[in-house]
């Protein structure tokens, strides 16, 4: 007997000690989780808040070169035949890299073009001349984008590829939405000049690249210059909507500061690509092409695009046109240069346009 109470005695100071133990660990516990969760959503969002360095590097993700080492000098290391390197500079005088690739029947593997022959071609072309501006990430090689240059070529469509600044190997300058869309007005100027009329020139804007295009054909048309046709192949309506969809908001977004913190600087550091604004100013047809199962730019917002496009123009289905890809299909943001009916949706829309009388 003796004993057990002296056993019961001693035990309870252990019990005490386990229990502040264990209160201890919960107290830690928590200051874990408030530490963690005061970074994740106080700290990270300030220093978002403030940086626009940040911001800009998020947006453009230039800095992800993929693939990671291209000898642009070399179209045909990606696989295109007939295809040139060539360099722009603008009249800021930032040197733009850019490829030229010729429509399949100018194309045969045993003969190389000179210079000479190239600047030809683009002078006094046969078949329509597309400009394809990129989305965020990579550069003018990527697989997706070569992807699509061959369809292009294989409608027997030459095409004019580039990249804005700072990405690729074009010169690093100011990276900004103003910058890369005075990049992209100034190509679209210069290939305008050298076609001189002969043939239509298109516009193709993918992701990003939709409010690059999106922002220079609105420009242009206040200068009297429009292209023959836009192509926005997964765009989005403005950047407000665009970050509150993205999969990396999604975490942020219930947050009552979501807008303060994310949204307001980006608008405010000019970071607004509001094409649902520009697409009313644009004076060419747009077709807007968007797959289902987009997950980086859901539908709902090219489908926001398309009906503000409409009203802006009196509901004229000829100004602005919309073609949703059924997601079973697997497309997604990249992929629809695989959609099996994509060279016939573009050689109809080439056509319409070419038989709309020119304003
Ligand atoms: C470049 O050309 C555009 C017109 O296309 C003009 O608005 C702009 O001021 C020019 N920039 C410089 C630095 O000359
Ligand atoms: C390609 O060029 C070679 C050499 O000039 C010529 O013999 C051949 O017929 C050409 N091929 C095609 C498909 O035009
Ligand atoms: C551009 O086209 C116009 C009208 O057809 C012509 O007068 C002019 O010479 C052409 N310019 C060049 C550089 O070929
Ligand atoms: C355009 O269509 C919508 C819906 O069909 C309609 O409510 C609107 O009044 C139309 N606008 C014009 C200018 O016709
Ligand atoms: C998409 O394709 C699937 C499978 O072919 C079909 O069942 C579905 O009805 C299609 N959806 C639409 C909106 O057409």
């Amino acid at each position: 007997m003796q004993s057990k109470y002296l056993f019961i005695a001693g035990s309870v100071p252990l019990i005490a000690l386990d229990m502040w133990h264990t209160g201890a660990v919960i107290l830690w516990t928590a200051k874990v989780i408030i530490v963690t969760y005061l970074i994740v959503f106080g700290l990270c969002p300030l220093i978002f808040h403030y940086s626009y360095g940040f911001q800009r590097k998020i947006l453009f993700l230039n800095f992800v070169h993929w693939p990671p080492s291209v000898d642009f000098d070399k179209p045909e290391s990606v696989g295109l035949q007939g295809a040139r390197n060539f360099y722009l500079s603008t009249n800021e005088s930032v040197k733009i890299g850019a490829w030229q690739i010729l429509p399949k029947s100018l194309v045969n593997e045993s003969v190389k073009w000179s210079e000479e022959e190239f600047n030809g071609a683009l002078r006094n072309p046969k078949r329509p001349v597309f400009l394809y501006m990129h989305g965020n990430s990579g550069n003018r090689a990527s697989s997706h984008r070569v992807e699509l240059y061959k369809v292009f070529q294989e409608l027997d469509y030459q095409v004019i590829a580039f990249d804005y600044r700072n990405y690729g190997d074009s010169d690093p300058a100011e990276l900004s939405e103003e910058g890369v869309v005075k990049d992209s007005k100034f190509v679209l100027q210069w290939l305008m000049e050298k076609v001189n009329g002969t043939v239509p020139v298109f516009v193709w804007g993918h992701s990003l690249g939709t409010g690059v295009s999106s922002h220079s054909l609105a420009l242009l048309a206040g200068d009297n210059l429009q292209p023959t046709g836009l192509f926005l192949e997964s765009p989005f309506n403005n950047m407000a909507d665009e970050l509150s969809y993205h999969p990396f908001s999604q975490i942020f977004k219930h947050l009552p500061w979501f807008h303060w913190v994310i949204v307001q600087p980006f608008y405010g550091n000019g970071l607004r690509f509001e094409s649902d604004k520009h697409i009313g100013d644009i004076k060419c047809p747009v077709m807007i092409l968007h797959a289902e199962d987009d997950i980086v730019i859901p539908i709902s917002l090219g489908e926001k695009l398309y009906q503000e496009g409409l009203r802006l123009h009196k509901n004229d289905s000829n100004q602005v046109t919309m073609i949703r890809i059924n997601g079973s299909l697997g497309l997604g943001h990249k992929y629809i240069c695989r959609y099996e009916p994509l060279p016939k949706i573009i050689e109809n829309f080439v056509a319409k346009c070419q038989s709309r009388p020119r304003q």
